[in-house]
């Protein structure tokens, strides 16, 4: 039963976990009746037939039977440890959420990811990187379920389907596992520019990370700080790794898949049991809360865009220590539940559309994969905070409520739960305008700009990486079957620079297209070069 622990999240772990689920000296059934023989059925004679009568046959083949849940619909694949979350104390200017405050450690579970392929497909793929955090807080559960690349392919929820159907293996041969080469992708990202600035970093050697512990990671939207007087604040939350961001080589990362498709759950569990604890700093960049959730010309709300470092600073607010790994895969890695609505006062959510799509989908999602509506009481999804609420019964159920009387208020239970008034530690939405207009299936104009950040990323790269960046679109591109798209992307590549354009299409033994039948770059790159304001935490 190995060694008796609480996780650093205070969910039992090891033996004590091991406890709640089986107990005592002897195997016995589900019911804990003893048994005597679990290697041979019940038969009439020793060649039987078998009799259906074998009530521990049928058991221990049924619950076999029925082990496997769905896999998540993206991020299927993933490793995840504890931790433990310790604030500085330079949030409480523009949060008042209680995790933030000075000193105070809170119990973290994370959990790394990759986005398309399938739970048993390899670490090492090109593709990006999920970073979610499921923050314990004294006030309930903070999720921050970020990725490792700072925006996103699409400015709209409604196209997460579109985007996922074209990402995921083709329909009829289920070919690739994950991101890499294949006509629905890039058909998609070229008929939908906005997703050209997630598509470059992929390329780049952000999309094949040397480890986990070597990523940085970003919770992509803009968020609302709320502080102790009711100030807002705009966020951007970065996580930066203390051990620097590193990736592989994309030769590396093709034979990592091969010769040990676990490479980085292996290398996150392993670098946690030598005591080498990864560490990462928890940083915001601030912007005022102005009507047109602007800074230095970039919509806070378009989430294909980053606010550059030079303009807004990340300011460091704490630091997270994965100490501990799980004990047991399914319970804690494949069962855990994230969900952006899992928010504490202090912290608030932003009009983003992709934000506001992503509030819908978790808990979905989570309602078939989890099988119906109470996989909160699962310990790894168990606040820690005190909980009464109203909802009662339904699949899974395994609180015994007391009372007969779940409603509020009410004259029989003797007293109802209180309802904290606004003051007194409630998560009170922040009362922010909403514009009045009409019903419109639209994007703002501020959305059109798919080039200038791609475009302004190409230009940081160094000559190495962008070799890189050449190779690996020239490699993904290459193995597409459709001429069509192959030209349509090089009309993207056209639109960020000439020579990541040129250098590609003479790779694919196309001609680079002409200039003026590039695609219409619909407006001027925002005032990147004007130093905006910004707001200090000290
Ligand atoms: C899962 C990040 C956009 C739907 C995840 C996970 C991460 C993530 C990290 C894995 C969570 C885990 O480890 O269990 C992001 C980021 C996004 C984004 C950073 C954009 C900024 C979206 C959108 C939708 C969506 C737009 C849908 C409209 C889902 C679903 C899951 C998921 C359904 C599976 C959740 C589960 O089964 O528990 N996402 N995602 N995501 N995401 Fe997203």
């Amino acid at each position: 039963h190995g060694p008796e622990t609480v996780s650093p999240t205070g969910q039992p772990t090891g033996a004590e976990q091991a406890r709640v689920a089986q107990s005592g000296a002897y195997l016995t059934t589900a019911q804990g009746a003893r048994l005597y023989d679990t290697d041979h059925s019940l038969k009439a004679g020793p060649r039987g037939p078998v009799l259906l009568q074998d009530h521990h046959l049928r058991e221990k083949i049924t619950h076999f039977d029925h082990e496997r849940i769905p896999e998540r619909v993206v991020h299927a694949r993933g490793a995840a440890a504890h931790g433990v979350f310790q604030a500085y104390g330079t949030a409480t200017a523009v949060s008042k959420a209680a995790f933030l405050a000075k000193d105070v450690e809170t119990p973290v579970f994370v959990r790394f990811s990759t986005v398309l392929g399938s739970r048993g497909s390899a670490d090492t793929v090109r593709d990006t990187r999920g970073f979610a955090t499921k923050f314990y807080t004294e006030e309930g559960v903070f999720d921050l379920v970020g990725n490792n690349i700072p925006v996103f392919f699409i400015q709209d929820a409604i196209k997460f389907p579109d985007i996922i159907h074209a990402g995921k293996p083709h329909p009829d041969r289920e070919i690739p596992q994950a991101q890499s080469a294949h006509d629905t992708f890039w058909d998609f990202v070229t008929l939908h520019t906005e997703a050209t600035h997630h598509t470059l970093w992929n390329m780049s050697d952000r999309g094949i990370p040397r480890s986990y512990r070597m990523m940085e990671g970003f919770g992509v939207h803009t968020f609302r700080l709320v502080n102790a007087e009711g100030a807002t604040t705009l966020v951007k939350f970065h996580w930066k790794p203390k051990l620097g961001v590193h990736s592989l080589v994309w030769e590396e990362a093709q034979i990592a898949a091969g010769v040990d498709p676990d490479f980085h759950r292996r290398d996150l569990a392993g670098a946690i049991e030598a005591g080498a604890f990864p560490q990462w700093e928890l940083g915001i960049q601030t912007f005022p809360d102005t009507p047109e959730q602007n800074f230095a010309g970039i919509d806070l709300l378009d989430p294909t865009k980053i606010v550059p470092e030079e303009l807004a600073p990340v300011q460091p607010i704490g630091l997270l220590t994965l100490n501990a790994n799980p004990s047991n895969y399914f319970a804690e890695t494949e069962q855990v539940a994230f969900h952006l609505g899992h928010l504490v006062p202090g912290i608030d959510v932003t009009d983003d559309p992709l934000l506001q799509g992503r509030l819908f989908s978790y808990l979905d999602t989570q309602l078939t994969r989890l099988g119906g509506p109470n996989f909160g009481q699962l310990p790894i999804n168990r606040t820690h905070a005190p909980v009464n609420d109203m909802l009662r019964d339904g699949m899974h159920q395994t609180a015994v409520h007391r009372g007969v009387a779940p409603y509020r208020p009410n004259s029989l239970d003797g007293g109802c739960p209180f309802l904290a008034g606004e003051s007194t530690g409630a998560f009170v939405e922040v009362p922010a305008a909403v514009a009045a207009s009409v019903k419109e299936r639209k994007a703002p104009a501020s959305f059109d700009d798919h080039f200038s950040q791609p475009r302004l990323f190409w230009l940081s790269m160094t000559p190495t990486e962008r070799e890189h960046i050449i190779a690996a679109y020239t490699f993904e591109l290459g193995k597409c079957y459709e001429q069509a798209i192959k030209e349509r992307a090089l009309l993207v590549l056209a639109n960020i620079d000439t020579e990541l354009c040129e250098q590609v299409a003479a790779g694919l033994g196309l001609p680079a297209p002409a200039g003026d039948s590039r695609l219409t770059d619909p407006g001027p790159s925002p005032a990147l070069s004007q130093l905006g304001q910004t707001w200090p935490l000290d």
